[in-house]
């Protein structure tokens, strides 16, 4: 395990996007009050929020989704990429988050900077994150379907445990600048993600460029998008012939991998660490 990763602050990190001077970039970034940033555990939606926030700022304009890869678009604030393109961005900027709360750096507290969380139902995460573990070279083999859900029930994943993940963003002091949403919604009805995105965000869009926006954003077109499918990366870092990183794209995958009995462990693990919190969501 430690060849292939960092260990920040009990997180961890592939070495492949992450350095000590991307993390240091991280904990002193410069965040503007017009910045806005999506917070996701890994395999949530994050490269999905990639696509659709660009496309919202710039009020329809579709030349950076055609033109520039998601890295670049909307970077990873802790990621390789941010210190090399985000000083020079400009306003206003679209960034992409798998950090908790309590480890977001000083300048984020003290801005206006909307958040926009999605949460995804955390067996689909982990079916998800199952087979990014075997397309990706820079990840650890993940062992078989059991063997990796008993890490990641222990938190002994990318970026730790789902639960904790969830509870650091839900219990914030953001008032209305952070907004939840799940990856379920979307699926269901990106057309009223997006007018709750527009309306959280302040920002207007034609009725004609919703329709666009939503058609673009569909998984059919993303997978075929090369500035979104990371198909620009060598083969022998990502192979999507062992599977494509747009892989499924649905909600509920899971129950075509999980056993009873893994099915049992694994909501009698996640309930007991999210008693006490009232979090309902869709996939309960
Ligand atoms: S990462 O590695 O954390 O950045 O991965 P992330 O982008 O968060 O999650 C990848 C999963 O999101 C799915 N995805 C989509 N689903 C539906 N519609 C669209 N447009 C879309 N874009 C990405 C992607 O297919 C991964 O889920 P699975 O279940 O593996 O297909």
């Amino acid at each position: 395990t430690e060849g292939k990763y960092i260990k920040y602050r009990g997180l961890l990190c592939p070495k492949e996007t992450h350095s000590e001077d991307s993390l240091k970039y991280f904990e002193g970034f410069n965040t503007r009050d017009d910045d806005v940033i999506a917070i996701t555990y890994p395999k949530s939606g994050t490269v999905w929020m990639q696509e659709i926030l660009p496309l919202i700022l710039s009020g329809g304009d579709f030349t950076s989704v055609h033109t520039v890869p998601n890295w670049d678009r909307v970077p990873w604030l802790e990621e390789t990429r941010a210190p090399l393109v985000l000083d020079n961005k400009p306003s206003p900027r679209a960034m992409v988050s798998h950090m908790p709360y309590h480890l977001m750096p000083p300048s984020f507290f003290s801005s206006q900077a909307k958040v926009i969380y999605v949460a995804r139902n955390p067996k689909d995460v982990l079916v998800s994150s199952f087979y990014f573990h075997q397309m990706a070279s820079f990840l650890d083999d993940p062992g078989t379907f059991d063997e990796f859900l008993e890490k990641f029930l222990a938190g002994e994943v990318l970026f730790g445990k789902w639960t904790d993940h969830v509870k650091s963003w839900r219990n914030n002091d953001l008032g209305n600048r952070i907004l939840f949403v799940t990856y379920e919604e979307m699926v269901k009805d990106l057309r009223g993600v997006l007018r709750r995105f527009l309306d959280f965000l302040g920002r207007e869009m034609t009725e004609q460029s919703m329709e666009q926006v939503v058609s673009h954003c569909t998984f059919s077109h993303m997978k075929n998008n090369a500035m979104s499918n990371f198909s620009m990366i060598p083969r022998d870092i990502m192979d999507h012939e062992k599977s494509p990183f747009l892989r499924k794209g649905i909600a509920g995958d899971w129950k075509k991998h999980f056993s009873a009995d893994q099915e049992e462990k694994f909501n009698t693990t996640i309930k007991e660490e999210m008693a006490g919190t009232n979090a309902k969501f869709p996939w309960d």
